[in-house]
């Protein structure tokens, strides 16, 4: 505005208005409008120091990394802790955050000093799950403190390698009137703590709270800050755990961590596909295994699919572990192009293992475990199916063939159906394992038998 000298921005999204508001109309957070000058700088134009260099030219980085004695962690940062990174971990309460970082705070301690900043627990709680765990924690820091400017005064004086802060919503500094887990708050503890790490070369953990709707609370601003964004999730009610990454400056965001939660803490899994097939039922319509890739690891999933007569006026159509957009897209196709008759059906699907199907190639096997639960049949737990299905009812060609076959063959399945132009010369597989290449929908229900008495 012409002659206005202030302006009033909400410290909580960014959002600028020229009156103060009691309430922001873009993050609906309340008295948050703090009032700032508006400044022009009446600096004179700086010679930049910086010179544009040829791409070619630019030589590659050296990351030192540090292994954290979980491998299903050292994946999804990209082969270990990068030296000098900032990771946020987040997740809902209860889901064994402080645990896993407890557990690989004492393998990083025998080689490297470490610092817990612990902001929830007392030393004593500390002490009794780390008993629990079987930790001695013998170069082991531990802090009881929330003042982000005493925490970074012991940083000064013990100069660790690696600190955790559990959780970053405890910290605050005096320094802010705002309260303590407030936004303000958060956003400033967490810049002293990366630029200390920056200056220092330490790399830091953070432990970040969700909230209900999933999004990390105070708030997503620390995910454009940190290096990592690692993600831990899992039911309470099932003891698996899936540690997944959303962003990585240093490595790839398919890859997953898969753990179990014991009565002696987290046990990595690394091999989730077994886990899935130990626990399938046999003999039940309705179910059928797939396979997706999560990075560069197939896993083996089961999927279920209950499809009863309906007793609402529309179909009910419920789904766990796939887009519930998809599925509707796959009930519409075996509607239209096998004659089922879905719309009488309520259907209820579910991945079995905690795995999130995001990869078409899931179709196939979640095509076929609805045919099977809408006509009754079985299919044997011989059988995995994998390929994408397109909307004529076609099924096409899935990439990373060959890691799926040997996985599949690995954990004992005998017949993989599978997209017709995928079975190529170079596709081998052992003997006794069939290799059935579909190209349509229907072509996969003689593979589906009746229910044996
Ligand atoms: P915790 O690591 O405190 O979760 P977060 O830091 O994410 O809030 O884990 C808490 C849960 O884990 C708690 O419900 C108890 C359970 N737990 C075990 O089952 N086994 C163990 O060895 C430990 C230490 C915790
Ligand atoms: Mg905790």
């Amino acid at each position: 505005m012409k002659g206005q000298k202030t302006t009033f921005v909400c410290r909580e999204c960014g959002a600028t208005s020229i009156k103060w508001l009691g309430k922001c109309p873009d993050f609906g957070s309340w008295d948050s409008f703090d009032e700032i000058a508006i400044e022009k700088k009446n600096a004179p134009i700086r010679q930049s120091q910086n010179k544009a260099e040829k791409f070619s030219e630019l030589t590659l980085p050296e990351y030192m990394r540090a292994k954290t004695g979980m491998n299903e962690l050292d994946r999804v940062l990209g082969g270990g802790l990068v030296d000098g990174s900032v990771v946020l971990l987040s997740g809902e309460p209860g889901i064994g955050k402080s645990t896993l970082l407890l557990q690989i705070c004492d393998v990083i301690s025998r080689t490297k000093s470490v610092l817990y900043v612990s902001g929830e627990e007392s030393k004593g709680q500390l002490k009794l799950r780390a008993k629990r765990l079987g930790i001695n924690g013998e170069s082991l820091y531990l802090l009881t403190e929330t003042d982000v400017d005493s925490v970074l005064a012991e940083c000064e004086g013990l100069k660790p390698d690696v600190i955790i802060i559990d959780s970053i919503q405890t910290l605050s500094s005096g320094r802010f009137t705002s309260a303590q887990g407030s936004i303000t708050q958060v956003r400033e503890s967490a810049m002293e703590l990366i630029n200390y790490a920056k200056r220092n070369g330490a790399s830091v953990f953070l432990v970040g709270h969700v909230t209900k709707d999933g999004a990390i609370s105070g708030p997503k601003i620390l995910e454009h800050m940190v290096d990592a964004v690692l993600y831990f999730e899992g039911e309470r009610t099932n003891s698996y755990r899936i540690i997944r990454a959303i962003k990585n400056r240093f490595g790839s965001t398919n890859e997953i961590g898969v753990f179990e939660m014991r009565d002696t803490g987290l046990a990595e899994i690394p091999n989730p596909s077994e886990v899935v097939i130990a626990e399938r039922p046999s003999n039940t319509s309705g179910s059928c295994a797939g396979c997706v890739m999560q990075g560069t690891r197939p896993i083996i999933s089961e999927i279920q699919a209950l499809v009863t007569k309906t007793a609402y006026p529309t179909a009910k159509r419920t789904c766990d572990g796939f887009d519930n957009s998809r599925m509707a897209l796959l009930i519409a196709v075996l509607e239209k192009r096998i004659g089922l008759k879905f719309y009488e059906n309520d259907v209820y699907l579910n991945v079995a293992g905690g795995i999130y199907l995001n990869e078409p190639s899931a179709d196939l096997s979640i095509a076929m475990a609805l045919i099977s639960g809408i006509t009754d049949k079985v299919i044997s737990d011989e059988i995995i199916a994998f390929g994408e299905i397109g909307l004529s009812g076609e099924v096409r060609a899935v990439s990373h063939i060959d890691y799926r076959v040997k996985e599949a063959v690995r954990l004992g399945f005998t017949k993989i159906i599978l997209p017709k132009k995928n079975v190529t010369p170079s596709l081998k597989v052992s003997s006794g394992v069939e290799l059935v290449g579909v190209s349509n929908i229907y072509e996969v229900i003689p593979h589906m038998v009746n229910k044996s008495k």
